[in-house]
């Protein structure tokens, strides 16, 4: 995640070209809308969605619309090359989980990044054509579309293949993205994005009429990107730049639908996201342990309430390293996991005066299963998750309410652009354990269920996250971030919750993450010395900001978030000041 520090000042203007209220807001305020809203990391993507809802779409159109637009203005990590996590919400309380995380391709095997010497080969499973793992992108988007969606494909095609062709015009901090070294490394890319060297300038228009010609192809015959003369010509790049994709490995790519995770919190119905993710398990998890505790008159962000919140996560991440992975695979124990008395003994092993060392956790033995589990599989590995994914939340006029978080793992993925296609691929491969015991970049530990296997999806902790109250949406959340997209979904969340924010509050107030190993607790920097110094009297690792690999930076996250006002039915967009995104509603 590049973030927008220039945007601290956190200044959004609600009248959005006339499309919010006209109401200037200050930074504290979401953005009110009366009908439909979406909130994304650019303002055109968020835009699109919006103009689908006003021509009659609900939802599903404005996230598939969204999706698109973003694959044009967000290529960084919008994408056609990766996949992502959608869960839909119906006003009538339906509610659809779709899973179109990449695979791995049939020729991947277990060890394919390690050397002679069973060593991590740096770098292998991170740029290039053998980091890529079978897209699912362009089939969730088109599935949601043609079984969820009002509108037809052409229609919620029509904005990105506007944005493609006629081009938008960068900022600055897109511009400077498009300076990415690794890039450079690759023909394709560096024609594309780097002009060949002559680097484009902020204010700038970006055409990609090879994108173009793509997305008019998908919306013209949309089975041609997994079975015909689109999925022909992605595998014969795949195979000339020495990657392991196939024609049929794209035959053989599925979409899907979960059943999505569910708990409660302090009476809030929480709807997330289930294994090959493992957002919404911890996040329940979390939860369930902090319920137990009077959070709020313990106060916001003092130190009590966040010894107790880190606690909680630490534990959930913690069974997190030993047991997810893609439920298809491994059998996941995700009902014990999320039992509300399995909450309750991992409370009972808190001290509240202390912090815990994260290498001492012992599990609570109440459930034979997770005993039995952990007995019989090779302890958790090592493995580096990328930050580098985007959020989008919509809701519609009926209450319709879509929470999609979507990734090519890496900024800019794998670097490698499919030759004559103009869409960038996923480095998904990296999100698999390469090798077991070995800490990575991030530190970020995990189990034997996520090795890598052919046609197997990589875990992930994308949170897309829908909160119900008095059975209507409530809240519609998400954000990219790794592990950390797990806390700051929890983050946001409690803030609403428990100490009383409204969203946009929630999504500026700063962050706070443990992931178990490292044992280390990160705070943003504005967390006040004082609280930290606190934190430290009773055992803490306080690190300010990250430190680790591609991660690090003072600020972390991109939460694009809604809430819905249960009297006045109004829509309130919050984006992250942390970045450039934008709430766009009518
Ligand atoms: N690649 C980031 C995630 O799936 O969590």
């Amino acid at each position: 995640m590049r973030f927008r520090h220039k945007l601290l000042i956190l200044l959004l203007i609600a009248a959005v070209a006339g499309l919010t209220s006209p109401r200037a807001t200050a930074s504290t305020e979401p953005v009110h809308a009366q009908h439909g809203i979406v909130v994304s990391v650019h303002e055109l993507a968020s835009r699109a969605g919006v103009e689908m809802m006003q021509a009659g779409g609900n939802a599903v159109d404005a996230a598939v619309a969204t999706g698109f637009a973003l694959a044009v203005v967000h290529p960084q990590a919008g994408n056609l090359g990766g996949g992502g996590f959608m869960l839909v919400r119906m006003a009538d309380g339906k509610t659809r989980f779709l899973d179109y995380r990449e695979k791995a391709p049939a020729a991947a095997t277990r060890n394919m990044y390690l050397d002679a010497q069973g060593s991590v080969i740096e770098g292998a499973s991170e740029i290039g054509y053998k980091a890529i793992a079978v897209p699912g992108s362009v089939a969730g988007m088109v599935y949601a579309e043609q079984k969820y969606g009002k509108l037809t494909l052409k229609q919620v095609l029509a904005p990105a293949i506007g944005l493609a062709r006629e081009g938008y015009s960068l900022n600055w901090e897109e511009a400077r993205d498009f300076h990415d070294k690794y890039l450079a490394e690759f023909a394709e890319s560096r024609r594309i994005f780097q002009r060949g060297g002559k680097y484009y300038q902020p204010g700038e228009i970006f055409r990609q009429p090879d994108l173009a010609r793509t997305l008019e192809r998908i919306a013209a015959k949309p089975d041609d990107f997994y079975h015909g003369s689109l999925a022909r010509e992605l595998a014969a790049t795949m195979q000339k730049g020495g990657g392991l994709i196939t024609a049929d490995d794209l035959a053989h790519y599925e979409v899907k639908e979960r059943e999505p995770i569910r708990g409660t919190y302090r009476g809030y119905e929480i709807i997330s996201a289930p294994p090959p993710s493992s957002g919404g398990t911890v996040l329940i998890e979390a939860l369930n342990i902090l319920e137990g505790y009077d959070l709020a008159k313990m106060e916001d962000r003092s130190a009590q309430s966040i010894h107790y919140t880190t606690e909680a996560f630490r534990r959930a991440f913690f069974d997190r390293a030993e047991f997810m992975g893609d439920p298809d695979f491994s059998k996941i124990p995700v009902a014990q996991l999320i039992d509300k008395r399995y909450g309750t003994a991992w409370r009972n092993s808190i001290d509240g005066d202390h912090a815990s060392a994260s290498k001492e956790l012992k599990r609570p033995a109440i459930f034979s299963e997770l005993e039995q589990y952990a007995a019989t599989h090779p302890g958790p590995e090592a493995n580096r998750e990328s930050p580098h994914t985007t959020h989008y939340s919509v809701v519609d006029a009926e209450g319709n309410a879509v929470a999609v978080t979507t990734t090519i793992n890496d900024w800019w993925g794998s670097r490698v652009t499919a030759e004559g296609l103009g869409f960038l691929m996923n480095d998904e491969m990296d999100d698999f354990s390469s090798k077991p015991g070995v800490p990575n970049a991030d530190g970020l530990i995990q189990g034997a269920a996520n090795a890598i296997g052919p046609g197997k999806r990589p875990l992930s902790s994308m949170t897309p996250t829908i909160v119900v109250r008095d059975g209507k949406a409530f809240l519609v959340l998400g954000s990219p971030g790794s592990s950390k997209i797990i806390t700051t979904v929890a983050n946001v969340l409690m803030g609403v919750v428990d100490y009383g924010m409204n969203i946009q509050e929630a999504v500026n107030a700063p962050r706070f993450h443990n992931q178990w190993l490292p044992d280390v607790l990160n705070v943003e920097r504005w967390f006040s010395p004082d609280t930290v110094q606190a934190l430290r009297k009773m055992g803490y690792h306080v690190q300010f900001g990250l430190r680790e690999g591609s991660d690090a930076g003072s600020y972390w996250s991109d939460a694009e978030c809604i809430a819905i006002d249960a009297k006045s039915g109004e829509r309130l967009g919050a984006s992250d000041g942390r970045n450039n995104g934008k709430a766009v509603g009518y």
